[in-house]
């Protein structure tokens, strides 16, 4: 029996960082991983550049049904924090848009970075053992004999990607020690649609365009390309983490402008013009082909035109689903923050049982919030173990 003062399970962002913060304070740390390389969704977030964190981390940009839990820690660990270690590594990197930093080179040199803090801070991560069970006490069988510790740390991420080997191995662990579960969700993931919707969608395949994304009152004025099944892009993906099953998303898709207000200055301006030509000055001209009938401008009743414009500020659709899990970038819900310190992420009612990252039900924006989190909730618990 191997013996430590901590266990965690999965080498991922949060587990990682949490067998940083423990390994630092003197802590006999193992980092146990099913794969034989650590960090595999880093190295392919980004588009191989990972967008490690964001400058403008506030607590309203993450989804949990307890919005206040991952204030503590994101305040102990921040963005500032991050890039402090990343500095200290000499790892070149560049603000692309809206605060998300990125590598100037790849994504490997945040995993080699990752890997260099847990070798300096005595840390053991053993890749390629493979799980067979957990016990009270805390007692990790594995394929390569038992390992021991009083305090264990469950890091082992969400469902999004199974190909790149996630797993619902902490929620089930948790579920097994009593912990309660927030219903789980693909998130930051294309949405699909059927019908009309997607006979005007699927022949736009491969066209982007800014929109404005809306679900209720949240709105994501961002990219948006469309699919062979449906929308997919940065606004999307957004709002994607707020829509639930059978509700309505509205997109706009020239935001800013009053499409109305611009087809009647047209109607008097250009009458003999097509609608689908004055439309081609605001939108895609494929998209306006699409969306404006070919009709001059002085035959269209003012009242057709308020529908074309409505259709085009305010296009309300309802989604028949999403691309699921093999094609999200987190999971929504997880483990129930009602059952963990927002401190220190251990379970009130299993002490020494502690839960980080992606399998707690915080959610964050795209951006390299998701990230924020996996540090911020491993950093923490690495404090307590
Ligand atoms: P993570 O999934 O990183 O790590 C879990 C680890 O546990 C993995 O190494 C896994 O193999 C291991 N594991 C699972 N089951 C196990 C078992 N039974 N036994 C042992 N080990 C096990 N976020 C962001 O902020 N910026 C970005 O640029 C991106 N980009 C991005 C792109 C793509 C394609 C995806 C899919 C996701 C992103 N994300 C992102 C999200 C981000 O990757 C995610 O939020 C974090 O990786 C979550 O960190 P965790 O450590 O919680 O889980």
């Amino acid at each position: 029996m191997r013996t430590y003062d901590a266990l965690i399970i999965g080498a991922g962002a949060a587990g990682l960082m949490c067998a940083i913060s423990a390994g630092r304070r003197g802590r006999k740390v193992a980092v146990i991983e099913h794969l034989d390389h650590p960090g595999a969704k880093i190295l392919i977030s980004g588009g191989g550049r990972c967008n490690f964190t964001n400058r403008e981390v506030v607590p309203e940009r993450f989804l949990s049904a307890n919005p206040a839990f991952c204030r503590s820690a994101l305040a102990r660990f921040t963005s500032g924090d991050f890039i402090d270690m990343v500095d200290a590594h000499g790892i070149a990197w560049h603000e692309k848009t809206l605060g998300q930093l990125f590598c100037d080179g790849s994504a490997r040199q945040i995993v080699a970075m990752l890997m260099a803090e847990c070798r300096d801070a005595g840390v053991e991560v053993c890749l390629g053992h493979r799980v067979t069970d957990v016990a009270a006490g805390f007692v990790v069988s594995t394929d390569h004999g038992p390992f021991t510790a009083p305090s264990l740390v469950l890091a082992a991420g969400g469902l999004a990607i199974p190909k790149m080997g996630a797993t619902g191995f902490a929620l089930e662990v948790a579920r097994r020690f009593g912990l309660g579960l927030a219903p789980t969700r693909p998130a930051l993931v294309p949405l699909t649609f059927q019908g009309e919707a997607l006979e005007i969608m699927r022949p736009l395949s491969g066209l982007s365009l800014e929109v404005a994304a809306s679900h209720g009152r949240t709105s994501f004025r961002e990219g948006m390309v469309f699919t062979h099944r449906g929308v997919s892009g940065p606004a999307v993906l957004q709002i994607s983490s707020y829509w639930v099953p059978g509700s309505e998303i509205a997109l706009d898709l020239v935001p800013g402008v009053d499409v109305l207000a611009a087809l009647l200055a047209a109607k008097r301006a250009r009458p003999k013009a097509q609608v689908a030509t004055i439309l081609g000055g605001m939108l895609p001209a494929r998209l306006a082909d699409v969306l404006g009938p070919k009709r001059g401008m002085a035959d269209m009743p003012d009242k057709d035109l308020a529908r074309i414009a409505a259709g085009i500020n305010a296009w309300t659709l309802t989604p028949s689903g999403t691309e699921g899990y093999a094609k999200a970038e987190v999971m929504a819900g997880g483990v129930d923050t009602a059952g963990l310190s927002s401190r220190s992420m251990e379970a009130r009612a299993v002490p020494g049982l502690f839960v980080v990252g992606e399998a707690v039900d915080v959610t964050g924006w795209l951006g390299g919030y998701n990230f924020q989190w996996a540090w911020a909730s491993g950093w923490a618990a690495g404090l307590a173990v």
